[in-house]
């Protein structure tokens, strides 16, 4: 199990998490939804080791706060970044070779055609012929060929097409059944449902959280008022 603390998240000198708790337990798909700027990637990137933190980050209750990206990674926790890097120039096939656990070819056939995309890619580099939409896919790709212990996915749906949120529902799924923490970053109400618990964060507290279909009518609602103000 992964459990945060009192977290706070510090981005430049701005604390942009502001003290939150939450246990995420093996095999539970958390859904964390927020609008532009609530601090959703910040709030994975403090998880992952990427911006300073205080409080307390344990991983079986094993302290982790102190270590580095690498040294969490080892511990099996992954992040799928909004804005995946590109890895320029590298060939498919290898990345995800580097990333997969099994280190077989069979696996990335499996996985490929889970996430949506053709085996003949594997071929390819990762460049600028890539859409975004791919390279979405293909980070989706090596998150599962890593069997990690815990998955954020920071906006897995963003520049990925509505037809392909089955695949998005698939991956998280399969992530669930191999015993993962999954940590799903969205702000699409449509994704909550995949979510055995859900979270709003709101200017860096959680400010609900509980069954997802209760916490995506708190989220509709919350936004309603926004938009009554704005007209
Ligand atoms: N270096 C920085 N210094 C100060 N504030 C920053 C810095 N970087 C980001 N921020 C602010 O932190 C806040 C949270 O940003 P974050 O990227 O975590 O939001 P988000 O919820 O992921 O938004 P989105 O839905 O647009 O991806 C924003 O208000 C942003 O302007
Ligand atoms: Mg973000």
């Amino acid at each position: 199990m992964l459990s945060v603390k009192n977290l706070r998240v510090y981005r430049g000198d701005m604390e942009i998490i502001k003290g939150i708790n939450i246990e995420f337990k093996d095999s539970e798909i958390h859904v964390i939804l927020g609008i532009n700027g609530s601090g959703k990637s910040t709030l994975a990137g403090g998880i992952m080791g990427i911006y300073p933190t205080t409080g307390k980050i344990e991983l079986d209750g094993r302290r982790i706060d102190h270590m580095g990206i690498a040294e969490r990674a080892k511990l099996g926790i992954t992040l799928c970044f909004q804005e995946p890097a590109r890895f320029e120039g590298i060939i498919i096939k290898d990345y995800l070779l580097i990333s997969s656990k099994e280190k077989s070819l069979n696996s990335l056939f499996s996985t490929l055609n889970l996430v949506g995309l053709p085996i003949e890619i594997l071929k390819k580099r990762m460049d600028d012929t890539l859409s975004g939409g791919e390279r979405k896919r293909i980070e989706l790709a090596s998150v599962l060929l890593m069997k990690p212990r815990v998955a954020i996915l920071d906006e897995p749906d963003s520049g990925i097409d509505m037809l392909s949120y089955g695949k998005i529902e698939e991956a998280v799924y399969t992530l669930k059944k191999n015993g993962a923490t999954v940590i799903l970053i969205t702000h699409n109400k449509e994704l909550v449902n995949l979510g055995d618990i859900a979270h709003v964060l709101s200017n860096g507290k959680i400010i609900k959280s509980g069954d997802p279909k209760l916490v995506k009518r708190f989220f509709e609602n919350m936004n309603r008022g926004d938009e009554n103000e704005c007209s």
